[in-house]
C-alpha cells in the first residue's frame, strides 16, 4: 500500500482520480478521500 505522505499535496488528486474511474465511488466520497489525502500529504507539516 502506498502512504498517503508518498504523494505531494498537488499529486493525490489526479492518482484519486483516475483511481475513483476504477470504482463506483460517488463524486462526494471522492473528494473527501482526495482531501484526506491531501491533508497527510508528503509536504504538509504539521
Ligand atoms: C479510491 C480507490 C483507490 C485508491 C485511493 C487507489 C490508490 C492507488 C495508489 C496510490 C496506487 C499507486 C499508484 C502509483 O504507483 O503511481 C495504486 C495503484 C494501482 N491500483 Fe489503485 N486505488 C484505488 C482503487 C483501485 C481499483 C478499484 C483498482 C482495480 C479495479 C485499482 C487498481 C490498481 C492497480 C492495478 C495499481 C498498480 C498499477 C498502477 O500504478 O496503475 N485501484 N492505487
Amino acid at each position: 500500500m502506498i502512504p498517503t505522505h508518498h504523494y505531494t499535496l498537488n499529486a493525490w488528486p489526479s492518482v484519486v482520480k483516475g483511481m475513483g474511474a476504477r470504482t463506483n465511488i460517488s463524486e462526494n466520497e471522492l473528494d473527501i478521500l482526495s482531501r484526506y489525502f491531501q491533508y497527510n500529504a508528503k509536504d504538509i507539516k504539521e
